[in-house]
């Protein structure tokens, strides 16, 4: 790939691929393939479908009877399971390594397709032993150890759902999943590694599980080995559980249907409550596979890294489903990238042949700090592809991720998603020129829309609301206990077109690429992490001191936005540097220390409109200097 010198602007700088990936790329065109997966969507679908293993074929591809409650493949009966692990164990795929884990420690496991489906047949069964069934939701809880992995792929293979709790989650994030997914058992660990010290989470699990008493069993895996509190028929290690004669490593696979839920993964919205998006067993195996295999051409000969956790959706779809789906060799890595040294990720890279790495734009400008010469002293030449997720990706973090990372030599994948699409919306292939900071074009079958509130298209380079107009396999199926919630969250902007509201603003250039510009609403990016205002605010007000709240964002060069809260104390409190640091502690306790705001301010009023709304951009504008805005809907 040739850089561009020069000051053109950036909808002009393309970067070509090398010949030696367009030359052998599992898909060699886009234009025409994407006309007809548009043309003819279902059946563009349908034949995806049927590279899977199913049960029973389906009846109908896609029923729309009932929209936004579209279903896929409706009559189909397919477990992810049975698609990831089962059917490698009959072919040669069987003693593939399926999974190569790294702890920051530097211990490393290996498990092949077989050992792996051993691991997951014998936590089926003891799930089972504890009544675990279908329809059941299991909450996750760990750090990034392969057990965390086992424990997901147990849960679907028995035809239970999981909802996986991001380790750098606290105590009342966790508590409100556990009660809203009323799990009855939680796996969890004594605690993980992180920058050299153990993260407590069997504490922060105990203390949620006062708050939330739905839960009768807790599974615990000894990881780091500290001392954790146990409580009598409650709670139970995993090492013993896995050594009963009830975990057989045989267990057979659950005949789920297609539409039956595969797990419900909580994410930030516009209220204080974290909306439960549920996802199903055979649209969802339909839809990571395609884009995982597409967008990122695998080859059975791979070592594909999403650097990502399992906890977020990123961890579900591409380090877990899509690539063991693709029957890949995935590589896990527990700890910081900067520890010891900011060399750790080009080490991990060098020592097991990485071919193809996927990340955040956060991870990269982090990296980018320490200079070339880390990733410089590593021989990073096994690497052919580079991926990016989770925030829009700034021209120089991009430029420095070709040159440094890729050698000017690997595409970057930059791919636009969400928690709800299940996978890749818009995205390059490797076959497509890129535009550093561009997310490219629409994936097969999607078709998008940039367009103003009463839904037309905005002019060519103008901003506008980013929709989806029409039903897709992997595409949330509803938000857990809360239809409504669904159709007034995503489908009601648009009704009468029947599209679906992204949430995000984004231009077109005359190329066609798409430009994300980011959120329009107050869901928040930090890190590449989703959170929400009002989540953060309503820790901030749990804090005794505070009687009421506002969390804005502010641009921040490292991390996309850094949080700045403002904050009203109750009668009898005075505003200090002591008190505030107790406040930001308070919210790192509640929710976890990605939501830590960076400062809290003592106000003594906030910024209202006459009905009473926080004007947050008038906080923000304040906050950047900028001009404040339209100020008459503020209250006086
Ligand atoms: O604002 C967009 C941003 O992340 C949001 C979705 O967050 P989440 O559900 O946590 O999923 C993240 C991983 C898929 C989107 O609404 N976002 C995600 N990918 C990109 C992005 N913004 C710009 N460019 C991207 N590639």
């Amino acid at each position: 790939m040739s850089e561009i010198p020069g000051n053109k602007p950036l909808e002009t700088e393309f970067y070509y691929p090398p010949e030696k990936t367009t030359k052998n790329a599992n898909i060699k065109e886009y234009d025409s393939l994407y006309r007809h997966s548009i043309e003819n969507r279902e059946k563009f679908w349908a034949e995806r479908a049927e590279k899977l293993s199913w049960f029973t074929k389906w009846d109908k591809v896609l029923d729309e009877s009932n929209p936004p409650f579209y279903k896929w493949f409706t009559g189909g009966k397919i477990n992810i399971v049975h698609n990831a692990v089962d059917r490698h164990l009959t072919n040669w795929r069987r003693n593939k390594i399926a999974v190569i884990w790294e702890g920051e420690p530097g211990d490393t496991r290996i498990f092949s397709y077989h050992e792996l489906n051993r691991e997951i047949s014998k936590l089926g069964n003891v799930l089972k032993s504890m009544g675990v069934k279908k329809g059941d939701i299991v909450t996750i809880y760990m750090p990034q150890i392969p057990e965390l992995l086992i424990s997901m792929l147990a849960c679907a293979k028995i035809g239970a759902a999981h909802s996986v709790v991001y380790g750098g989650f606290s105590v009342e994030a966790l508590a409100g999943r556990i009660e809203d997914a009323n799990s009855k058992v939680l796996l969890t660990a004594d605690g993980g590694y992180r920058r050299g010290k153990i993260t407590d989470l069997k504490s922060i699990a105990n203390e949620a599980m006062k708050r939330s008493a739905t839960i009768e069993t807790c599974i615990t895996v000894k990881r780091t080995g500290h001392e954790v509190v146990m409580e009598n028929d409650r709670d139970f290690w995993y090492h013993d559980m896995m050594s009963l004669p009830i975990a057989s490593p045989v267990c057979e696979t659950e005949k789920t249907d297609a539409e039956d839920m595969l797990f419900v993964l909580y994410t930030s919205g516009t209220t204080g409550k974290p909306k439960g998006i549920v996802h199903t067993h055979g649209g969802y195996s339909v839809y990571t596979s395609t884009t995982h295999e597409f967008v990122f051409d695998i080859k059975d000969e791979d070592r594909w890294w999403c650097a990502a956790d399992p906890g977020w959706i990123t961890g579900h779809s591409y380090i877990i489903y899509g690539p063991l789906i693709n029957g890949s060799t995935i590589v896990m890595y527990e700890g910081a990238p900067n520890h010891p040294y900011p060399n750790r990720w080009w080490q991990m890279i060098e020592k097991y042949g990485v071919s193809i790495l996927y990340t955040s734009p956060t991870a990269i400008r982090g990296l980018m700090r320490f200079g070339e010469a880390w990733p410089n002293r590593h021989d990073l030449s096994s690497l052919r592809l580079l991926g990016s997720v989770g925030e829009p990706i700034n021209p120089e973090a991009w430029k420095w991720y070709s040159r440094v990372i890729g050698k000017n030599n690997c595409p970057i994948m930059d791919t636009w998603w969400q928690t709800e699409t299940g996978g890749f919306m818009i995205t390059p292939l490797p076959i497509t020129p890129l535009k550093p900071g561009s997310a490219t074009k629409p994936f097969f079958g999607i078709e998008i829309g940039v367009v103003d509130d009463a839904g037309n298209e905005v002019k060519t380079g103008e901003e506008g609301k980013l929709v989806l107009k029409k039903p897709w396999p992997g595409m949330a199926r509803t938000i857990h206990k809360d239809p409504d919630r669904f159709v007034e969250t995503y489908w009601k902007d648009f009704k009468k077109q029947g599209w679906y509201k992204t949430g995000d603003s984004a231009r077109m250039d005359k190329d066609g690429y798409v430009w994300i510009i980011g959120r329009i609403d107050d869901v928040i990016k930090v890190s590449g992490y989703r959170l929400g205002t009002a989540e953060i605010e309503s820790a901030l007000v749990s804090h005794p001191a505070i009687s009421e709240a506002a969390a804005i964002t502010v641009p921040d060069e490292l991390r996309g936005n850094a949080i700045h809260a403002y904050a009203i104390l109750r009668n009898g409190f005075t505003g200090s540097k002591q008190l505030e640091e107790e406040v930001r502690k308070h919210v790192s306790h509640e929710i976890g220390p990605i939501a830590k705001p960076d400062s809290v301010t003592f106000v003594e009023t906030l910024p209202k409109t006459r009905s009473g709304k926080i004007m947050r951009r008038v906080l923000k504008a304040r906050a950047m200097g900028l001009d404040e805005g339209d100020l008459t809907t503020l209250e006086e």
